[in-house]
């Protein structure tokens, strides 16, 4: 987490930092700050706790002059959220400036060796380590801030995105990537734009350039951008890429909120994750990175999944399409504890990395691991040029436009699709799909954009009245089963997230072991009890909240009278086929936590102490 942005160039780079900032807000907002050095030679560095809105009241009458600048949008780790502790930290011999993003492993032993050598000590960060250490090689070795950084980067452990300036040499930023994203974006006339992400330079430009891990590239006004391995003296060549996002996918379209803007986005998302993929006819499914590697995925012993969080929750249903579609069995793992767990991993086994921006720490780690054990590794991100997506050996986006919400929502569904038409395009190769069941679950897929638009216009205003009954309740359950239990953990994590209010995900079935101990007039259950295989058994289940004096909320199929005559109120969804059900589900799970969450005031779009993109462990 945390967000870096830099600028060279001839504009005033104050502008480009804050407006940067607030397009990476989303990767954290405990505290921000911006370094710039004016034409005098100055180096103004001005920080403020809290989000960009803070620092932008800070400044309004500092000195914001200058044509090169660095900024930062800071996810606490090492630090509580202050002043002091926010970037950009500056060197002791107060010529350096420098910006970072992700964790220093062996901070604490840098430090120690620092202090030794007289270095004293402002923040409580790993990242005022790095600032001092390249300082410490400047000043013994006379290099240049180039070299020094060459030399730091050898030096700390960890992962790392860095920008640093020197005031003594005001045209020029090295910046430096291990295991932590760093676009470069090339403007006319040797103007550079430098962002976590491409959000920042997109208005600016569309030519970016993707620092590798391990690499430092020096960003010079006169000299242009060069690129260099840290290891050696080797220079990389440049690979510049053209991006297609457009500026109108990252403003708010005229809604309050950017998460209600991607959930009325979903018809349209899912459109675009679906065009080109299904026939007209619906009688074949092209995933081209699944085709050009038809053996890998015909061969495959075993399908493990891992992801993180609402991701995670995507993997779990797409363990059930591809266990039914393929007949491979599929384990779906927490990438945090499967990077840890020591793993069995094969070379007959294919691993899928599941995630919206494809920078996720524990997800990159645990594809690297699996990678190196011999499994085939194929990604499924929605961020085109992310981490995951470079180190996999192949893999598919699910095209759903930039998320900035930090609930996910488009992004889950978006998944979802995408882990549906892998289901079904591998259960074909493998024999185990028919054409009549490719060609009906592929027509109801190509059906979804226009029931979520049914959804929208049905029940938007009924989920909103509903948000007001339940707005002051203090704990939540959702219940689900089959396909649907994922859709009961997601409905639940949603709430949680925005609303702050506790809510858990159940398998319906589950409860009498224990939760339903936790049930009386106080505590609403949801329950997504459409019409599927386990339906009666769900009725039961409803049966046994309603007889502790529990309120029910339930998801049912469009028609259904026999949950609608006990549940205290009901949403009706379209009928689909079963596999597709929780593409339709997650809507009305997502507007009620939307909803509740307006209703009690909370900054949904920003979450408290949540961020994004997690590239922390
Ligand atoms: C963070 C976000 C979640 C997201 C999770 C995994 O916790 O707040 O919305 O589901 O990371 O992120 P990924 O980008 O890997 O899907």
């Amino acid at each position: 987490m945390c967000g870096i942005v830099g600028y060279l160039g001839q504009r005033r780079a104050y502008d480009v930092l804050i407006q940067g900032l607030h397009r990476l807000e989303y990767r954290g907002y405990d505290s921000s700050g911006v370094a710039m050095i004016n034409a005098s030679g100055d180096l103004n560095i001005y920080k403020s706790k809290g989000k960009v809105e803070a620092l932008e009241h800070f400044t309004q009458s500092k000195d914001l002059d200058g044509c090169i600048g660095i900024a930062h949008t800071r996810w606490a780790t090492h630090g509580e959220p202050n002043d002091i502790n926010a970037h950009p930290h500056v060197s002791q011999s107060q010529m350096l400036a420098l910006v970072h993003n992700g964790t220093i492993e062996n901070y604490n032993v840098l430090k120690e060796a620092l202090t030794l050598h007289g270095y004293k000590f402002v923040s409580e960060t790993d990242t005022e380590v790095v600032v001092q250490l390249i300082d410490y090689i400047m000043q013994t070795n006379g290099c240049s801030l180039f070299d020094a950084v060459r030399e730091a980067t050898r030096q700390i452990v960890g992962a790392y995105a860095i920008a640093v300036i020197d005031k003594s040499k005001p045209d020029e930023i090295i910046a430096a990537r291990q295991s932590s994203p760093l676009v470069i974006g090339v403007g006319e006339n040797n103007e550079y734009f430098l962002a976590s992400d491409a959000t920042p330079i997109i208005e600016y430009t569309n030519k970016v350039v993707y620092l590798n891990d391990g690499e430092v590239a020096i960003i010079n006004h006169q000299t242009g951008l060069h690129i260099f391995d840290a290891h050696n003296t080797d220079e990389s060549e440049i690979h510049i890429t053209e991006l297609k996002m457009s500026i109108d996918e990252l403003e708010k379209g005229g809604y309050p909120h950017f998460m209600l803007k991607e959930i009325f986005e979903q018809p349209r998302t899912l459109a675009d994750c679906i065009s080109g993929r299904i026939s007209s006819d619906a009688k074949s499914v092209v995933l081209s990175g699944v085709i050009e590697n038809r053996e890998k995925f015909i061969n495959a012993q075993r399908i493990i999944i891992v992801a993180c969080g609402t991701s995670w929750h995507a993997a779990l249903i797409g363990k059930h399409l591809i266990e039914d579609f393929c007949r491979i069995p599929v384990v779906v793992e927490y990438a945090s504890e499967f990077r840890y767990s020591n793993p069995v991993v094969n070379k007959g086994d294919v691993l899928i990395a599941l995630s919206q921006s494809g920078e996720t720490a524990d997800t990159l780690a645990a594809l690297e691991l699996a990678k190196s054990q011999g499994a085939f590794v194929f990604g499924i991100c929605n961020v085109i040029g992310s981490s995951i997506p470079r180190a996999t050996h192949s893999g598919c986006y699910i095209h759903v436009g930039p998320e900035i919400g930090v609930a996910s929502t488009k992004a889950f569904t978006g998944q979802v699709t995408v882990l549906a038409m892998l289901a079904l395009l591998v259960g074909q190769m493998r024999g185990k799909v028919s054409e009549e069941t490719l060609e009906t679950v592929a027509t109801d897929l190509r059906r979804v954009p226009t029931l979520i638009q049914d959804i929208f216009d049905r029940l938007n205003g009924k989920i909103e009245d509903l948000a007001k009954i339940f707005t002051y309740a203090h704990n939540f359950l959702y219940l689900g089963r089959g396909y649907n239990y994922p859709s009961a953990l997601e409905g639940a994590l949603k709430l949680k997230e925005i609303s702050y209010i506790h809510a858990e995900g159940y398998p319906a079935a589950e409860m009498k072991h224990g939760t339903i101990a936790l049930i009386d007039v106080d505590m609403p259950s949801v329950v997504i009890a459409i019409k599927d295989k386990v339906y009666e058994k769900t009725v039961s289940n409803i049966q046994q909240v309603k007889a502790r004096g529990g309120k029910v909320v339930a998801i049912v199929t469009e028609g259904d009278e026999v949950v609608s005559a006990l549940a205290d109120h009901v949403l009706e969804i379209p009928a689909i086929v079963e596999p597709l059900t929780p593409l339709l589900t997650a809507i009305p799970l997502q507007l009620l936590a939307y909803y509740i969450a307006v209703n009690k005031g909370r900054n949904v779009d920003q979450p408290r102490n949540l961020a994004k993109s997690v590239t922390v462990e």
